[in-house]
């Protein structure tokens, strides 16, 4: 069973489809990023996973099975009592997550009680100047305030973790640092994680697993390193290739022109069609569904045949 199992996920703020049916599954233990331009509703997604949307958010379909628990359906203290237990968040904003009004040391034991030796916590994200427990969140800067909220949603041991674009916000020294922290308490505590970015290349070094979302959907999933160097969908073969990693290794720049599409409701067809150069007539009217091509599941109605023909950087033309 999955710790984490999104199953035909619709979320819908008001007349904005958000989510158009997204599948996703973390196992125990595993690192899965989650990638997409912006607008692909990967925040949606990660916020699902606690119901931790905006009051706006509707969920119109589909189900998230936290260790089989469907969060969705579950009562008020059964959903804070599996917030508590088993997810930990990090958000993009370091120090909009923390409470501005309490000292960073209150705000720790408020999470772990009041004998907790938040020095011990501290330390682990290596914020040892006792002068960090003493100070409110607007004190500290961005990279300090995201390893207090790191050490907050850690502290628990959470089964899974939950990392949405967390070094979004910071400065570019701080940026790698900020995720070894995150990569190696995780890995410390068995906490499996799920990782919000943008940057392709980056979470295919750290990650098992990679999802990209396309239109509030997984358009492909599989091991990083399928994904990320045979490519089955032709959206991330044009991601992969467009990423300034491909293009220092001296593969072309490859950007898809157009942009994401922002939906009112259910896509008629493959909501990538408008901007792949692969795209025949069925898919502008009929949803793909999944369908296996090597280790990955993709939604392509044309993924068997171009199965040879995506390449990292560049996706040569197919007759079809
Ligand atoms: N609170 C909100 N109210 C209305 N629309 C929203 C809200 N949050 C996100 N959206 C819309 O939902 C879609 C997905 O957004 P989001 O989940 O934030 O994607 P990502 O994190 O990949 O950028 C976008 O079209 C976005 O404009
Ligand atoms: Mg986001």
């Amino acid at each position: 069973m999955s710790l984490l199992a999104v199953r035909n996920l619709v979320i819908d703020y008001a007349e904005t489809r958000a989510l158009d049916g997204a599948d996703l599954d973390v196992g125990q233990g595993e690192t899965v990023g989650l990638v997409g331009e912006s607008g692909s509703g990967k925040s949606t997604l990660g916020s699902a996973v606690g119901r931790l949307l905006t009051r706006s958010a509707r969920r119109t379909e589909g189900e998230v099975l936290v260790a089989g628990e469907p969060v969705f359906d579950l009562a008020p203290h059964a959903l804070r009592k599996l917030r508590r237990k088993r997810l930990g968040f990090v958000f993009q904003d370091p120090i909009a997550s923390l409470d501005p009004t309490m000292r960073v040391g209150a705000q720790l034991r408020l999470v772990l009680g009041r004998g907790a030796d938040v020095g011990f916590h501290l330390g682990r994200v290596k914020l040892d100047d006792p002068r960090v427990v003493r100070s409110y969140p607007h004190q500290l800067s961005g990279g300090m305030a995201q390893r207090v909220a790191i050490a907050m949603a850690m502290a628990t041991s959470p089964e899974l973790l939950v990392a949405d674009e967390p070094t979004a916000a910071l400065d570019s020294q701080v940026r790698e640092e900020v995720l070894n922290m995150i990569f190696s308490l995780a890995d410390g505590a068995g906490t499996s994680i799920l990782w919000l970015s943008h940057d392709l290349p980056a979470v295919a070094r750290r990650c098992d697993r990679v999802a990209v979302m396309y239109g509030g959907r997984v358009v492909e999933r599989g091991p990083a390193r399928e994904v990320l160097g045979k490519p089955a969908h032709p959206y991330t073969a044009a991601l992969a290739g467009s990423a300034p990693a491909a293009a220092a290794h001296g593969v072309r720049l490859e950007p898809v022109p157009g942009r994401p599409p922002v939906l009112s409701g259910p896509s008629p067809g493959c909501a990538f069609a408008p901007r792949c150069t692969f795209a025949v007539e069925r898919c502008d009217h009929e949803r793909p569904e999944p369908v296996r091509v090597r280790e990955q599941q993709v939604l392509c109605h044309r993924a068997a045949e171009l199965e040879d023909h995506l390449v990292q950087g560049h996706a040569p033309e197919v007759t079809a």
